[in-house]
């Protein structure tokens, strides 16, 4: 390793493990070396300065170099961060920090893979997943496919057919559309053919999913969302279920230069202790929001995975242990301007994009999302709304919904 930073997960001196709510809200924590602050402080810098040369030489240990290295509120967010995906049960071994989620999904790509290898990527991955797989990966001689995350024996077929492949990047539920991917049977698939595997977990949070515990090797997470909580920073890790795999990603964070500002590291740490408390209050909001929607005539489908109707509802059964506030709808198509008076007359939903924070948004989704199918198979008589289900009373939500609701019917 170029830099000397330690990001394996602590060794707990703890006597007890804490549930996770408690994890989140107690973890990463040192009053008594900050004098006495409950929270860590935000160290902000560059020069490190050495007590003598011995030190300098690296004869005697020092916890950090250089300001992009570490400082100890990074070190803070890491341990807390890879408690969120499994580090005390030993499953997550350390946490690499990025500048955002699109950076922590291109991270494991660019430390992992070299040039001659084949990436296999979820039809369902964010747009700009696709993107960096497709403009930018190919510069570095490594060639990708798509595949259906709905179709694991179609997936095998391509991870036989390429003796190249080398990573499976997955996406559960997928942007947009939802549909949920088998998790461990990808994983099966992939460690029979001795493949890598690694999952964005941005809408599972560590809360209701976390892919080690599913068989997956590595995790990823838009911070930006859930963690940070408030839309007002951005932020992305990545965890593994190996010291190699984290020792890697942490080498190309410091080749590549990837800076974490002291502001943003503190948001997420502020955030991360009502984690647990906010995730569930969105999920929540967000299921009574879905029985509200499935009630309207022009409501066609309901694309959230722990909404009975959906397709793979038992998936998430079995694979998740909650879920947060973000799931589409497809409705019946009118005019442009009957979609206007629906959206543009909502008080309490903004329009916009991201998620995770307090206020709740919709946006709508373009079928033309970068060649991705699965919104190319979108009826053409429907409109695909995303919802962010924020912290507003969910009785307010739906009032602003049903006169919303009312104002389409309407509408020509
Ligand atoms: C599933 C998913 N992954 C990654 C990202 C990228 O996160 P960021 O906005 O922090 O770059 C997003 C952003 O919307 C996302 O929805």
């Amino acid at each position: 390793m170029a830099y000397n930073v330690d990001i394996k997960a602590p060794a707990s001196t703890k006597k007890k493990q804490w549930r996770l709510a408690t994890e989140m809200a107690d973890s990463g924590r040192a009053p008594f070396t900050h004098a006495g602050f409950v929270n860590i402080p935000s160290y902000r810098g560059s020069t490190i300065q050495f007590a003598d040369l011995a030190t300098l030489d690296g004869e005697k240990p020092v916890s950090t170099r250089y300001g992009l290295q570490t400082t100890p509120l990074l070190d803070a967010l890491r341990e807390v961060l890879t408690t969120l995906e499994g580090g005390e049960q030993q499953l997550a071994k350390g946490c690499v920090l990025v500048s955002s989620g699109l950076e922590a999904v291109t991270l494991p790509m660019l430390a992992l893979l070299n040039s001659g290898d084949h990436l296999l990527v979820t039809d369902g991955a964010y747009t700009p997943t696709h993107k960096f797989v497709e403009r930018m990966l190919p510069r570095f001689g490594i060639t990708s496919e798509r595949y259906d995350p709905t179709d694991l024996g179609k997936l095998e077929k391509l991870v036989e057919g390429n003796e190249r492949c080398k990573m499976i990047w997955s996406e559960s539920p997928s942007s947009q559309t939802f549909e949920m991917t088998d998790l461990p049977g990808l994983a099966k698939i992939a460690k029979k053919h001795g493949v890598l595997t690694a999952a964005d977990n941005s809408w599972g949070g560590g809360i209701a999913m976390r892919p080690l515990e599913l068989g997956i090797d590595i995790s990823v997470q838009s911070a930006t969302k859930y963690v940070c909580g408030h839309s007002d920073s951005m932020m992305g890790f990545c965890v593994a279920n190996s010291d190699e795999l984290v020792n890697k990603m942490e080498d190309a964070r410091a080749l590549i230069g990837i800076y974490n500002a002291a502001e943003d590291v503190s948001m997420s740490l502020r955030g991360l202790r009502t984690l647990a408390l906010r995730y569930q209050a969105h999920g929540e909001a967000g299921l009574t929001i879905c029985d509200f929607l499935a009630q309207q005539p022009e409501v066609r489908t309901i694309l959230h995975p722990a909404h009975p109707s959906h397709p793979q509802h038992a998936i998430w059964q079995r694979d998740c242990h909650g879920t947060c506030g973000l799931f589409s709808v497809l409705i019946e198509k009118k005019s442009r301007a009957a979609l206007a008076s629906f959206i543009d007359g909502l008080q309490l939903f903004g329009l916009g994009y991201s998620w995770g924070g307090y206020k709740s948004l919709l946006d709508i989704s373009l079928p033309q999302g970068f060649g991705r199918k699965c919104l190319a198979d979108v009826p053409h008589d429907r409109w695909l709304i995303r919802f962010h289900i924020g912290l507003e009373d969910c009785q307010d939500l739906i009032e602003d919904l049903r006169a919303g609701f009312a104002r389409y019917r309407q509408a020509a």
